[in-house]
């Protein structure tokens, strides 16, 4: 499938590479430029366990980019920082994401938000904006990611994924893409 992750951060860049290693196409898509450079130099942006044999084998099929482009599938890698002084999460990038897939996605696109939210965040803020340009049919799931660092590719592949669906539909379609894993 030709998939776009939104955030190559802890999350995001071992999840673009495990997909893409699995034989998907991945495009992975970061705000920060320094970013995409360095691993558009071939260079990784920070160290975890086997990831350097992985983007080795991975990226033929993954190309970093700054610019979002209409995909089959979209995940949602972006940071949700806590915020002390309110004692909520900081949703400013869930919210850019979403603005960015708003203006690409078209009917029958997956959107798989991985980043941790608090109870509300996909029905309040995120299928609204996804909505925003008249894209009704769309699969949507939150799948939050529960690796720890030293482990993350392990605990990515082999770790019981939870699926909160939409409808059954998107959780069918979310489940057969986590099985490629
Ligand atoms: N790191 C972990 O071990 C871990 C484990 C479980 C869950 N999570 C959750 O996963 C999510 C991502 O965490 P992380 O550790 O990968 O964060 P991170 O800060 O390492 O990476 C996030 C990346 O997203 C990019 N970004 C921010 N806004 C963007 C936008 N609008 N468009 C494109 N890219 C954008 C940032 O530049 C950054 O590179 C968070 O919600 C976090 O709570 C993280």
């Amino acid at each position: 499938m030709k998939i776009c992750v939104v955030g190559l951060g802890y999350i995001g860049l071992p999840t673009s590479l495990l997909l893409a290693n699995a034989g998907h196409t991945v495009l992975g898509v970061d705000i920060n430029s320094n970013i995409v450079e360095t691993l558009n130099r071939n260079q990784l942006t920070f160290k975890e366990p086997g990831l350097d044999e992985l983007f080795e084998k991975a990226k033929k099929n993954f190309q970093p980019s700054n610019i979002i482009q209409s995909s089959e599938v979209y995940i949602i890698a972006v940071p949700t920082p806590l915020e002390n002084a309110i004692k909520m999460a900081n949703l400013d990038a869930i919210r850019n994401a979403s603005d960015a897939i708003a203006r690409v996605i078209t009917e029958g696109q997956i959107v798989i938000l991985e980043s941790t939210v608090p109870p509300g965040t996909s029905e309040h803020l995120i299928l609204p904006i996804l909505r925003e340009n008249g894209v009704k049919n769309i699969y949507f799931a939150h799948c939050p990611e529960r690796a720890i660092p030293g482990k993350t590719l392990h605990e990515m592949v082999h770790n019981d994924r939870i699926i909160g669906a939409l409808n059954p539909e998107s959780a069918e379609k979310v489940k057969t893409l986590y099985s490629s894993l």
